[in-house]
Parts: structure tokens; C-alpha cells; sequence
């Protein structure tokens, strides 16, 4: 065990905040979020135009819970994005917006957001800042129709100018601080706290047992380039062999090509996190499969051929997949459920604020 790692692994929010330069271990605010980063990682990135400040994740941890954002006043982002389930929703096409109609893509798990390079499962969205505003005005989401409307109310209520004005200093609330609060909650979604991530920390106590560690192996070995790195993917689109045919132009089903309109493009979509992937079923971008032994079998040989396949997927003289025998499969299977990171899905400061 390095003490140099445990060193960083214990600095608190306060330094995260201050970035990581110098000093020792502090004191943690209590309760707060992140207090630990995935191994390897010192800081915590953030925009220069919106630093993350504790009053401004505060901010934006209450406006995440407040269903008073919809248009019809019952629909928050935490209806779709449930702490216990990853920030994802445990159903394959969410009906849970104001129209109750099924949205068209699974609702992707919200986990170390700080680090992804492209967002939404095309990465149709670049940035934290501005993505909040599709899910609020999306009719079959949050369905505000009148962002104005919407200010003007929480404008009218002093608890929540109160909250604004802690966050942002003085002055009316608005839509760019309400989005930058938004994105400051977004970014303390950090999940490094699994048995994994102990394991790799070297905490006391801490073991993968010998299957699990077999595991790993397999997945460092077998699911690469794209599952990669402490944060399990490497922010990048691939076709892993789900459809033989994709829609056109932009509609949904083309995936990545949908935003760049590019052929190569077609069928491809964001490699999702694998941390926290035992409690964020049903999988992939249209929650198809159930558990996470349908998938496991759609990689062994359920796969199906299409021009934009990934050529990781192909094997000689074989249908494409990925090579793993039955005790592997179940070695990869035991090693992802490591990966459950129960502080993380059950921390308070990530939770619902009390009520003002
Ligand atoms: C009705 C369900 C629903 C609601 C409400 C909702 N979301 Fe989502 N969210 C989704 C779905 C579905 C996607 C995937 C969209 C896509 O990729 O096309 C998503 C994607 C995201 C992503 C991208 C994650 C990634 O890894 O790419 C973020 C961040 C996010 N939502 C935050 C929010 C915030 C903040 C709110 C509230 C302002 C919110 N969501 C409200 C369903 C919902
Ligand atoms: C060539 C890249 C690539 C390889 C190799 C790969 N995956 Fe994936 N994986 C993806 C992509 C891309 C998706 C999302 C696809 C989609 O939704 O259309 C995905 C989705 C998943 C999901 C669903 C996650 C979720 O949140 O829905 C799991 C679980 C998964 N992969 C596990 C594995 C395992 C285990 C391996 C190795 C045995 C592996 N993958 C190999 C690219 C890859």
C-alpha cells in the first residue's frame, strides 16, 4: 500500500474545492460528497466559469429533487435518476415523464460525471452546464414549456432566493444559475468507494476474493479498449453488435450518427460505466437486456454483424463476441458485482435535502 494514495484518497471536499495542491489530509466536511476519487485521480475537474463551491452543489443537489420544475409540477430529475439504482431507473424505457410516454432510450446511470467527455448515450450533449435544459424542456421528461414561468416562481419563493443567493452571491436566481447549480451537484456524483475500489487502495480489510480477482483479469484483458480505466469506459462510441441495421439521418436509433451524421458512425453509442452495473439493470441504451447474464451471453455469441461492428469484436474463422468460457463468464460476473459501491448509493449528502 502506497500512503502517498491513501493520502489523496482521504482529502475531503474542501480540497477538492481548493484543488489538489499541497497539505496533508484534512478534516471531512461531514457528510459530504466526493470525499474519495477512483484511484490515480488528484482532482476533481471542473469549468473555470463554474467552480464548485459546497452552496453551489447544495443548490443544485435541491433544485435535482424539486418535481417543481416540471411542467406539471410532480416530475424531478431524481424521478428517473434514483440514487439506489446508480442514478438510473431500473426500467428499460422510462414512463415516468409528465406525458407518461415511453422515452426512447434507457436512462443511463449518473456516475462519475466529472470525467465524461461526451453525454447522453450519442454524446449529443457536451457539456453539464447546458444538458439540464433537454431533460427540463423535453415533453415527454420534464415538459416545462415556460422556463420563464418557471424562474418567475422560484423567484417569488425567498427560501429558494435565499438558496441562489448563497450559491451564486447576490441577486435574482436565473436559468444559467440554476443550470450551473445543476452541474455543480452533477459533478460530487463520484463512485469510488466499492469493494474494488478499497481493494485497489489497499484498505485494510479490504480483498477481492479469488474469483472476483480472476475477474478483473478477464475484464482488463477481454473488455478492452472500451470498459477501461478506473472509470470503466473510455468515453467513446462503439458497436457492440446489438442491431444489423440502424435508423437514418436523426433519428435515435443511429446512435452516434445521429449527432455527427457521419456513416461510420451508425450504431455506435457512449461505452457506459461498468461501476455500480449490478444495480443499474435493465442494460445497454434501450435497457434490452434484463441481468447482466443476458448480457454476458449477448457478448459470448449473441452477437449480429453490421458495417460499423467493432473490429474488437472479431474473431477468426468465429462469429464475432467476445471469447469467454462458462467459469469466466462467471468470474467477470462475480468481479462486476465489486463494482457495487454501497456508500455511494446510499450516501445522504447525494440523497434528498430536508425539506425547507
Ligand atoms: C423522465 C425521465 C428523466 C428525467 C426526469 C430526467 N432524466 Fe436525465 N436522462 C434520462 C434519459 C432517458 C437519458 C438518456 C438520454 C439519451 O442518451 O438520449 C438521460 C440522460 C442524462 C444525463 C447524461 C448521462 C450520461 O452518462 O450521458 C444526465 C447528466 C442527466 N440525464 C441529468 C438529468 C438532470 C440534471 C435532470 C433534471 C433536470 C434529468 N436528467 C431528468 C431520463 C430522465
Ligand atoms: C468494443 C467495445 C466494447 C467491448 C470490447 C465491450 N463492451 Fe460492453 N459495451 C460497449 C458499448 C458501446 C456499450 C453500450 C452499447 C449500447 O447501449 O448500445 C456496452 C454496454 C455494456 C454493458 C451494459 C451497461 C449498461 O449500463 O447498460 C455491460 C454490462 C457491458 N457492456 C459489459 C461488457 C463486458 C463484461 C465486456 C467484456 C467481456 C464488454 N462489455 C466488452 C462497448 C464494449
Amino acid at each position: 500500500m502506497n500512503r502517498h494514495t491513501l493520502r489523496h484518497a482521504a482529502w475531503g471536499l474542501s480540497t477538492l474545492l481548493l484543488g489538489a495542491c499541497g497539505g496533508g489530509p484534512e478534516a471531512l466536511p461531514p457528510g459530504s460528497s466526493p470525499e474519495v476519487l477512483p484511484v490515480g485521480f488528484t482532482f476533481l475537474p471542473q469549468p473555470e466559469d463554474n467552480p464548485l463551491t459546497q452552496e453551489g452543489v447544495e443548490l443544485g443537489r435541491w433544485l435535482f429533487h424539486a418535481p417543481r420544475l416540471s411542467g406539471n409540477g410532480q416530475v424531478s430529475c431524481a424521478t428517473c435518476h434514483v440514487q439506489e439504482h446508480g442514478f438510473s431507473d431500473g426500467v428499460a424505457r422510462s414512463t415516468a415523464g409528465v406525458t407518461q410516454h415511453p422515452l426512447s432510450r434507457h436512462t443511463p446511470a449518473l456516475v462519475n460525471l466529472a470525467w465524461m467527455e461526451g453525454l447522453f448515450w450519442d454524446g449529443g450533449a457536451k457539456n453539464l452546464e447546458s444538458l439540464s435544459l433537454a431533460p427540463l424542456t423535453q415533453a415527454d421528461e420534464m415538459g416545462q414549456a415556460d422556463l420563464e414561468g418557471m424562474m418567475a416562481g422560484l423567484s417569488a419563493d425567498p427560501d429558494v432566493v435565499r438558496r441562489f443567493e448563497a450559491a451564486f452571491g447576490p441577486g435574482e436566481p436565473t436559468l444559467g444559475k440554476l443550470l450551473r447549480g445543476l452541474a455543480q451537484y452533477a459533478r460530487t456524483l463520484v463512485s469510488a468507494r466499492s469493494r474494488y475500489d478499497r481493494w485497489r487502495r489497499g484498505e485494510p480489510g479490504a480483498f477481492l476474493t479469488e474469483q472476483e480477482s480472476r475477474g478483473l483479469a478477464l475484464v482488463r484483458q477481454r473488455c478492452k479498449p472500451c470498459h477501461d480505466s478506473e472509470l470503466f469506459t473510455d468515453n467513446a462510441f462503439h458497436n457492440n453488435g446489438l442491431d444489423e441495421r440502424f435508423g437514418q439521418g436523426e433519428d435515435v436509433s443511429r446512435g452516434r450518427g445521429r449527432v455527427t451524421l457521419r456513416d461510420e458512425d451508425a450504431g455506435r453509442y457512449k461505452t457506459p460505466t461498468l461501476r455500480n452495473v449490478a444495480v443499474t439493470a435493465p442494460y445497454m441504451h434501450d435497457g434490452r437486456f434484463a441481468t447482466l447474464e443476458a448480457v454476458l451471453l449477448h457478448y459470448r455469441g449473441g452477437m449480429v454483424r453490421s458495417a460499423t461492428l467493432d473490429g474488437a469484436f472479431l474473431r477468426e474463422g468465429q462469429a464475432p463476441g467476445v471469447t469467454l468460457d462458462d467459469a469466466e463468464a462467471e468470474a467477470v460476473l462475480a468481479f462486476l458485482h465489486a463494482l457495487t459501491d454501497e456508500a455511494f448509493l446510499s450516501d445522504p449528502s447525494l440523497g434528498p435535502p430536508d425539506a425547507p
